[in-house]
């Protein structure tokens, strides 16, 4: 517990016992970005927009987050500040035995999400390598089938995994502080790059105007507002501890809510940019109807097959737009691994080391379930990534609100700007009596959706 600070002259962090801190402010914020930004940026943000009505979905996408995703990543973050613990030991020290399970069900969500996105971020090492090497295929959809289960689907499954487990092992400031201030830039620079280049295109418009068309019917859609929330809390890394346990690194003299209005505002605007990448590339070639067919479908067939009938400027974008998936893969699964990793030490006292490494080799293992079925990926997605943060958020929210021992305001008000303490009523406000409603009716149709999912995989194996 907080022991006076051993502190150096102008080091004013307060003591937070052995544990850890980030280094300085923009690791932490950029570690949060890179969790945050990934897969779900790229892969499946695109893909639900276009299917879900456009600009209408982005518009209850952005209500999501302003209404929903930043009042629950607050809550992560007093949590995890308040504690410095990870999440099992976080809600036990603020809530009592009784809500353990919750945090258990944050380290099940962690651990199952992490066994199938390193699968597809394999997928993305293997693009980008053999950009590099060979080029793009030319039938990207058998090259794709032939790639995303077996033999090399387990390969680059396992390097991803060695990489993460090798940065978590170093510890927060050298590890994952370090990985997040290199890669992070890298990332933004790519995929503006990527952006400004893909304005030139012929199908530029066509692209733009696919992807941003307004399709207000689908705004009564359930499905789609089901999606635009679980797409949220997947984006911003919500509902199962991963902003929790980065914000227990904290140290108490930090802005809370500036920090999370930063990090959903850069995974946004990363997951807004990257569309108007990935639909003009795709229109350029007249290629939309591949996009409609499956979540992987746009990301790992229609665009390597552009990239490659583009010739040598398309092989050198493509590579970039690989290196940058990549990239975001490997900042989200360190925030996966991490939090799986520091309940363990938290919990059972094991030396960071031997927790990353033992956690992340049973993941691996998990994980060849999802490198072997592209049906088992699928379905772990429905059930950890849609189901667990749905009920985790609503867990969580229920927790912050009414049970919480400690006053989730006044953890908020801590270190925070005075324009930014007034608003904190109305965030506790949105906490306790707008999330626990809108999320349980979202938990309903994720249920009915992981439901049919089921049915669906025994039917069909
Ligand atoms: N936010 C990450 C992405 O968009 C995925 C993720 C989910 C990471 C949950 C951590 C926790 O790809």
């Amino acid at each position: 517990m907080d022991q006076p600070s051993p502190s150096l002259p102008g080091d004013d962090r307060p003591s937070t016992g052995s544990r850890e801190l980030w280094g300085t402010r923009w690791g932490f914020v950029l570690a949060a970005v890179g969790s945050a930004v990934g897969l779900g940026n790229m892969w499946r943000f695109s893909y639900i927009a276009a299917e879900g009505g456009g600009a209408a979905f982005l518009m209850v996408y952005i209500v999501m987050v302003a209404l929903i995703g930043i009042p629950l990543m607050l809550c992560e973050l007093a949590v995890g500040r308040n504690t410095h613990l990870s999440p099992i030991g976080a809600l036990r020290r603020l809530g009592g035995r009784g809500w353990v399970p919750l945090g258990f069900l944050f380290v099940a969500a962690g651990f199952l999400i992490l066994s199938y996105y390193s699968v597809i971020a394999g997928w993305t090492f293997r693009y980008a390598l053999e950009g590099i090497v060979f080029g793009f295929p030319s039938d990207p959809g058998a090259h794709f089938e032939g790639l995303a289960s077996g033999g090399t689907a387990i390969g680059f499954h396992l390097v991803f995994m060695v990489l993460t487990i090798g940065i978590v092992m170093v510890g927060i400031q050298k590890g994952i502080e370090r990985a997040a201030l290199i890669l992070m830039p890298t990332l933004f620079l790519i995929v503006l790059g990527l952006a400004i280049w893909a304005m030139t295109l012929e199908g530029a418009a066509e692209g733009y105007a696919f992807y941003l068309r307004p399709d207000v019917g689908e705004l009564m859609n359930p499905t789609v507002i089901r999606q635009a929330a679980a797409q949220a809390f997947f984006s911003l890394s919500l509902g199962m501890g991963a902003m929790l346990t980065y914000a227990s690194y904290l140290s108490r003299d930090t802005d809370l809510n500036e920090e999370a209005v930063t990090i959903s505002f850069a995974d946004f605007m990363v997951a807004f940019v990257a569309g108007m990448v990935v639909f003009p590339v795709i229109f350029a070639l007249g290629l939309q109807d591949a996009v409609s067919e499956s979540t992987v479908g746009a990301l790992f067939i229609s665009l390597p097959g552009a990239f490659q009938e583009m010739g040598g400027v398309g092989r050198f974008v493509g590579i970039l737009f690989f290196v940058a998936l990549a990239v975001g893969a490997i900042t989200s699964a360190l925030s996966l691994l991490e939090v799986v990793t520091s309940s363990i030490i938290d919990e059972f006292g094991f030396l960071r080391r031997n927790a990353a490494v033992a956690m992340g080799v049973l993941i691996a293992l998990f994980g060849l379930l999802s490198a072997v079925s592209l049906d088992v990926l699928g379905l772990v997605d429905q059930v950890a990534g849609d189901l667990f943060l749905v009920l985790g958020a609503l867990g969580l929210s229920i927790f912050v609100g009414w049970f919480m021992k400690v006053n989730p305001a006044t953890e908020l008000a801590r270190g925070a700007r005075p324009g930014l303490v007034r608003v904190i009523p109305a965030v506790l406000f949105l906490v306790r009596f707008v999330l626990p409603p809108v999320i349980a009716v979202v938990l309903l149709f994720s249920i009915r959706d992981a439901w049919d999912a089921f049915g669906a995989f025994f039917a069909g194996g």
